[in-house]
């Protein structure tokens, strides 16, 4: 080979292996097959060659040019695949990992629940579609009883049985107080039972489905100030422990003496404010059990007696976090779950 040919090819092969990145090869192309390249120039000057050398001339420098276009491709697809693995920067700063956490409400199940564990009580799960019985008759609502129309009750067309009637999609958490009595058999009992609820309403403070806990309480010699003082308990617990409870007079059906428990509101503590019923939140119903209601578990009222009480927790929620609409603990806005 001409040594002009050999000099250039050197040159150009020594270019394209110090590139280290594909901009460099494009730069470097330039400079080997550009206006003023290498190459050009080699190209440039067959035809100062005497004419009976020129036509050996020229094949050799169109050979050394296949040779450093295929050096060319070599290099590129090394170059290609080089960046491909390793195109992590490890210099570059770390994305945060997003953590996601429970639902405010299943937040707010795991709280209640440990603190009715420190009074002994038990977790139970019960049907969330029931019977009629479960739900109404044996808590002391026979059938056509006004009182019932306060449950607003989704009733599921078909089955029926003589006994228990129709299913229904449990409006309370009360249905669990009759299952945990027959489950049970014996007092003692102490039980909390969570599950979803179902009722025709909705608006700030109701929505069609929402969360109860029930909880029951059956022993020998069982008084109000035992109720009372469970209350205050959970109160202090989940609320703070500057927040009271007071017991309100209320009816319902299973229960004698019935009350409506209310705790002291967490913004003026007691004072009265534009958000509390003067100074007081109310958080649900409560009373000691109706003998009638024992006497359907299949527990003797002249032995035993005990109290039950059935909150909501959207309720209790927003009672704790001043939410001011319960409708938004189910829209599932990323924004809103984020806060909490
Ligand atoms: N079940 C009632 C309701 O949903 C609340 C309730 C009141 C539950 C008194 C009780 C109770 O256990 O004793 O409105």
């Amino acid at each position: 080979m001409n040594p002009k040919i050999k000099v250039v090819l050197e040159q150009a092969k020594s270019k394209i292996e110090q590139a280290r990145v594909i901009k460099d090869l494009e730069q470097t192309y330039v400079e080997i097959f550009g206006r003023d390249g290498l190459v050009t120039n080699l190209t440039k000057q067959i035809k100062d060659i005497d004419p009976k050398d020129r036509a050996s001339f020229g094949q050799s420098v169109n050979s050394a040019k296949k040779e450093i276009v295929e050096y060319f491709a070599k290099k590129r697809s090394s170059l290609v695949i080089s960046r491909s693995s390793t195109s992590i920067d490890i210099t570059a700063p770390g994305k945060k990992t997003q953590l996601g956490h429970l639902h405010l409400v299943s937040q707010a199940i795991e709280e209640i629940v440990d603190i009715f564990k420190k009074l002994g009580y038990s977790l139970q799960s019960y049907p969330e579609i029931d019977w009629d019985w479960y739900a109404f008759e044996s808590l002391n609502m026979p059938k056509n009883h006004p009182a019932r129309d306060d449950w607003e009750t989704f009733f599921i067309k078909g089955d029926t049985n003589p006994k228990y009637g129709n299913l229904v999609l449990t409006p309370h958490t009360s249905n669990g107080q009759l299952r945990e009595m027959e489950r049970a058999k014996n007092p003692p009992i102490r039980m909390i039972n969570i599950a979803r609820c179902y009722r025709r309403q909705i608006d700030v403070s109701h929505t069609p489905m929402f969360h109860q806990f029930e909880g029951l309480f059956v022993d020998k010699n069982v008084s109000i100030t035992d109720l009372k003082g469970t209350f205050d308990f959970f109160t202090s617990h989940f609320f703070g422990p500057k927040r009271v409870t007071r017991l309100r007079p209320h009816h319902f059906r299973f229960t004698e003496p019935s009350f409506e428990v209310d705790v002291t509101c967490g913004i003026c503590m007691g004072k009265g404010c534009r958000l509390c019923k003067a100074g007081w939140l109310e958080l649900g119903g409560s009373g000691m059990v109706h003998p009638k209601v024992l006497k359907a578990g299949g527990i003797d009222p002249a032995k035993y007696n005990g109290f039950a009480f059935g909150w909501g927790i959207e309720r209790t929620i927003a009672m704790k976090t001043e939410l001011p609409d319960i409708r938004l603990l189910f829209q599932n806005d990323i924004r809103f779950l984020e806060q909490f």
